[in-house]
């Protein structure tokens, strides 16, 4: 039975993009002399075997190339949208799904078989997922920048506690935070 994983970065003041979909803050603390340890997915990657994304982020990831050359693993990437876009990328193996959060998942699941499911987000897809029970782990790495404004990754939840179990925490030379919860259920 595969799990399903949030693995993304968020700034100190729990945003994970500028207002405009800035990532220039990611930018500058991998550009800090210290930043050997980069976000190095490939350790997570590996375990994973289908993706989960939602549309904008689908968009914005194609214009700035991120899914090129297998940066997130070789693993069919799920598309959530209202309907498939007319741009239709080659980067990765995109497939579409325009029947809800619900067929996603279960289309990944048969996917991935006893392998992971990793929920890309953005936050819009993510805050569905967590608010239909969807998710079992978040691996967030908080990055040691504060930007005031922006895309809210906890925003929209339905209910008032979520409990968290931490399962790992890993700091690194320059500054990230890399977090490892289990959503208590
Ligand atoms: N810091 C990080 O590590 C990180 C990681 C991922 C993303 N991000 C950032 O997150 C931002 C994007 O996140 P976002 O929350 O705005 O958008 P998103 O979750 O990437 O995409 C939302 C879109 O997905 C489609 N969608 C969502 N739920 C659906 C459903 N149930 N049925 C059908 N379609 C559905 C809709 O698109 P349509 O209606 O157009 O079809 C919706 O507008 C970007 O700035 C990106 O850079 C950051």
């Amino acid at each position: 039975m595969s799990k399903t994983v949030l693995n993304l970065v968020m700034t100190f003041d729990g945003f994970v993009a500028g207002e405009h979909d800035e990532m220039d803050w990611l930018h500058k603390i991998h550009k800090r002399p210290t930043g050997s340890a980069k976000w190095d997915l490939s350790t997570f990657t590996s375990q994973v075997g289908a993706i989960i994304v939602g549309r904008r982020s689908y968009e914005l990831g194609i214009a700035q190339g991120w899914f090129k050359n297998e940066a997130y693993g070789p693993s069919p990437i799920f598309v959530l949208c209202e309907s498939v876009p007319a741009n239709l990328s080659h980067d990765a193996d995109f497939r579409f799904v325009s029947t809800g959060i619900q067929d996603a998942h279960r289309q990944a699941s048969e996917t991935a078989g006893d392998k992971w499911i990793y929920l890309f987000g953005g936050p819009n897809v993510f805050q569905q997922f967590l608010n239909e029970d969807l998710v079992d782990e978040m691996r967030i790495t908080i990055a040691p920048i504060l930007i005031g404004k922006g895309i809210r990754l906890f925003h929209n939840l339905t209910k008032r506690h979520i409990e968290l179990e931490k399962i790992n925490v890993t700091d690194h030379p320059n500054g990230m935070i890399e977090t490892n919860y289990r959503i208590m259920k």
